[in-house]
């Protein structure tokens, strides 16, 4: 079995329960056009954290790393007329691509992008005492994942649903001697989690996007 395979197989259950979606291929196609990293959760994974947005009936999403916004409308349209997705970006070109995404596939309404630091971002969130999200995803620059979920902590409450993209890295993140800045992100991350002691648990995919996995929790 190789990469090959897996993706193929992904695009079997891509074809078979996820409907042509011409707004998501249009904000995808925007996305590389833009020039941006082609770094979005597959389809199928975004049927996974609208799946999962569903099974908690989550109302407030915070998510972490914007990027064109393909996950952040997912997780939108899963979301009750009465729900609300806040998503944090760096960069200035990505924000203002994501913004029109949203504005194009109608979730503008439920999604809102702060463009900044998400480090001071998520501060200033916790220092206005904003209401406790019910899902959390963190997904964005990895050497930061530690920092981010010690602040993702305080504006939890108990039963948030935190998730975080990319914890498998090929493999790495068993590399206790590793050097890469981004698997010595989520090796810290992962202890972090284990130290707060959240019930958590990771699951490795293959697919369309190579060999990587999400973590999952619940806060306390
Ligand atoms: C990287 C980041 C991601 O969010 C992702 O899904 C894949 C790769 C990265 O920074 O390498
Ligand atoms: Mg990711």
């Amino acid at each position: 079995m190789n990469s090959e395979t897996w993706a193929s197989v992904d695009r079997y259950f891509q074809n078979a329960f996820l409907p042509t979606d011409e707004i998501l291929q249009k904000v995808l196609e925007r996305c590389r056009q833009a020039g941006l990293p082609d770094i979005n959760v597959s389809p199928c994974q975004g049927q996974l954290l609208a799946i999962l947005t569903k099974i908690c009936n989550v109302k407030r999403i915070l998510e972490v790393g914007t990027l064109g916004g393909y996950s952040t409308i997912w997780f939108a349209r899963a979301l009750p007329s009465d729900g609300m997705i806040l998503s944090i970006e760096l960069m200035d070109e990505y924000a203002k691509l994501a913004r029109e995404n949203l504005t194009l596939a109608q979730v503008d309404r439920k999604a809102m992008v702060i463009c900044g630091d998400a480090r001071s971002v998520m501060q200033q969130l916790i220092d206005d005492a904003v209401k406790p999200f019910d899902l959390i995803f963190i997904d964005a620059d990895k050497p930061s994942n530690p920092a981010y979920l010690a602040l993702a902590a305080k504006l939890a409450r108990s039963g948030t649903i935190v998730i975080s993209d990319n914890v498998v890295r090929e493999g790495a993140v068993t590399d206790e001697n590793t050097e890469d800045p981004k698997v010595i992100g989520v090796r810290q991350f992962c202890e972090d989690l284990k130290t707060l002691g959240w019930e958590s648990t990771a699951i490795q995919t293959v697919g369309v996007k190579g060999y990587d996995g999400f973590s999952i929790s619940i806060v306390p």
